[in-house]
């Protein structure tokens, strides 16, 4: 559930009306809601009530400040993937204790900025990174938090460039080498083994999955306490998936079923449960607010063309996603929908946000909203053909506030520099 909805024929993000906030920020803009993001923290939290659980929003989703600040104040923690990610989420006031750092690629400086953190936790992904913490942690005389990311080779059974439990996979450590790793771990200085980490893949709608994974999870901890390790905490990982059209039932993948899951088969294993969510919370909390430019007839097709585009918003193009597209001036009942290709400016046949889509009819000069752009949507964006980065508004009842201005051509253009012999 989320709260953009229709007041007299007019879209509101909570207590805002679209369209004048669209004549305030100019299109195309990123809108979120806080009262969604805030609802969809605590659905999720009480799914978890009576577990000791920790949640640590996977911030690659929407690293944007305000949305942190948002989550901090309900209690979360952060996952983190990279440096920027770290320096953000500390610059957004949440603690090192509240930050795992994830990522198959941590390189020395990270390791060091997050000893200097104090972070809660490294996941390890592989045998070299483990020597690279242990020699980091011993020269600055630390110890480091670790848990080593297990790779269970299950299928997510979602698409293929976000699925990561699979052995082809480049994440994490195989589950049937992870047992001799961690006893390498142990002998190693300056590392304090605490957990295990396992994140199977992202946009899961059919829960079998990570029941298989948690159940290989649950044995695997076995193992480990039987070798005489200490494991404090199972990080569980993201991956959690959300409707993106009104026609797909939830219900089968409401975070109580997630929960119950989590419960059923490591609920009783006397371990701090740590879930990274990032889609789950935010994805249905923002939506990208575009005008349309021209309507164009072509032989084959009718073209809606918009001024957002790919390089605002890939995931139609990267992973065929499936945005709702809606006008902001909502369509009178008997309206004749007609299909439609939804595409931007930008100079390449994929870039389009929908395709062969039923819309009602639209004209030039129309605000549309795309649904469900909340998760990975401002965070993967791109400046392709010198686009500026879109602005991010963060409503609140019937405040806002840009929190993200649409920066400047200068700003632009003057990241560049020409070298002497060209001056
Ligand atoms: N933890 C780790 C280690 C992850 O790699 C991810 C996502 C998450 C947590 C959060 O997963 P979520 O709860 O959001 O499913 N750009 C793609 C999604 C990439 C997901 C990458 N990892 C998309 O737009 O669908």
């Amino acid at each position: 559930m989320h709260h953009f909805t229709y007041r007299n024929g007019r879209l509101h993000a909570e207590d805002v009306d679209l369209v004048s906030l669209a004549q305030k920020v100019g299109t195309p803009f990123y809108c979120y809601s806080t009262a969604t993001l805030t609802r969809h923290y605590q659905v999720f939290q009480k799914s978890l009530s009576g577990l000791d659980a920790m949640i640590c929003f996977a911030m690659k989703a929407n690293s944007n400040q305000a949305v942190l600040k948002t989550f901090a104040r309900l209690g979360a923690g952060v996952d983190v993937v990279s440096e920027g990610e770290l320096r953000r989420a500390r610059q957004a006031g949440i603690s090192g204790q509240k930050i795992t750092f994830s990522g198959v690629g941590k390189t020395d400086q990270e390791i060091r900025l997050a000893l200097e953190e104090n972070i809660f936790c490294f996941n390890v992904e592989s045998v070299p990174e483990l020597h690279a913490i242990s020699r980091i942690a011993t020269g600055m005389n630390k110890t480091a938090s670790i848990s080593i990311r297990v790779n269970p080779d299950v299928d997510a059974k979602t698409h293929h460039k976000i699925s990561t439990g699979k052995s082809e996979n480049k994440f994490g450590i195989p589950i049937s080498e992870a047992r001799s790793v961690y006893r390498e771990a142990s002998q190693m200085p300056g590392l304090a083994i605490s957990g295990v980490d396992m994140h199977i893949g992202s946009q899961i709608t059919d829960l079998s999955p990570f029941e298989d994974a948690f159940e290989l999870l649950a044995d695997f901890v076995k193992q480990l306490r039987s070798d005489g390790h200490h494991i404090d905490h199972l990080d569980l990982g993201g991956g959690l998936g959300i409707p993106y059209t009104d026609d797909h039932d939830p219900n089968s993948y409401h975070p109580d079923h997630y929960a119950a899951i989590v419960k059923k088969h490591v609920g009783s294993l006397g371990c701090k449960l740590v879930f990274e969510p990032g889609r789950m919370l935010v994805g249905n909390a923002g939506i990208l607010v575009c005008q349309v430019i021209y309507i164009k007839q072509g032989d084959a097709k009718s073209f809606v063309i918009v001024d957002a585009a790919m390089n605002d918003l890939v995931r139609p193009t990267l992973y065929d996603a499936y945005h709702e597209i809606r006008p902001i001036i909502e369509a009178g009942p008997d309206s004749q929908k007609s299909l439609v290709d939804v595409v931007g400016p930008v100079c390449e046949s994929g870039d389009f946000l929908a395709q062969g889509r039923l819309l009602p009819p639209v004209s030039q000069g129309d605000l549309l909203a795309i649904y469900s752009a909340g998760a990975y949507g401002a965070v993967q964006a791109g400046t392709y053909n010198s686009r500026l980065l879109i602005p991010e508004v963060l409503v609140h009842a019937s405040d806002w506030a840009i929190v993200r201005p649409r920066p400047s051509y200068e700003a632009l253009i003057g990241l560049d520099r020409i070298p002497v012999w060209l001056e």
